[in-house]
């Protein structure tokens, strides 16, 4: 496997609608999902999309390991999730503080919906159906949101809590990225 170029805000690959997978345990699927967790995992990001390494199709992983600089990241599990769906759970939104490994250094505060179920694949083709609220569902809706080419800031409604992470959190070790 291999550590792949996590494409920045502005390649047109990132506003793409990504096309869902056709064949679940193929060895395509298996080294686009080994290049996404070195990816992640050298990047110490809590989440990443295959269109953000080029590869428009419906594939994100995610997962939070619970750590005590980051007392506000729950711990969400490692998932890989194939063809996601997700149906929002009542009407409520909440606000946190996003960044993304495709907006690198920048960080702003997005509504998500609080609560949600998501469904779908691992890459094997076992179904996956969860329950999720707060940051884990907050996770699942910024990765879910790079298949269908949107970026957080294009979630913002004020932007004047949009900025550079180091000056926002002077100091402060602002926690991973999606
Ligand atoms: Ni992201």
């Amino acid at each position: 496997m291999a550590i792949r170029e996590v494409l920045r805000m502005g390649h047109p690959v990132l506003r793409q609608v990504a096309v869902p997978v056709e064949r679940f345990g193929t060895p395509e699927l298996a080294r686009l999902v080994g290049d996404m967790k070195d990816t992640m995992a050298h990047e110490n990001g809590a989440g990443l999309a295959a269109p953000q390494i080029g590869e428009s199709v419906r594939v994100v992983i995610f997962g939070v390991t619970a750590n005590p600089r980051y007392p506000d990241a729950e711990e969400v599990p490692f998932t890989v999730l194939v063809n996601p769906v997700i149906t929002f759970l009542g009407e409520e939104t909440e606000e946190g503080w996003e960044g993304c490994l495709s907006v690198p250094g920048l960080r702003g505060v997005v509504p998500r919906r609080t609560r949600l179920r998501y469904a779908g694949h691992d890459e094997e083709g076992r179904p996956i159906d969860r329950i999720a609220e707060g940051f884990h569902a907050r996770v699942v809706q910024h990765e879910c949101d790079h298949l269908d080419g949107i970026l957080y800031p294009m979630r913002m409604p004020d932007m004047s809590r949009f900025g550079f992470t180091d000056v926002l959190f002077p100091g402060i070790d602002a926690g991973p990225d999606d």
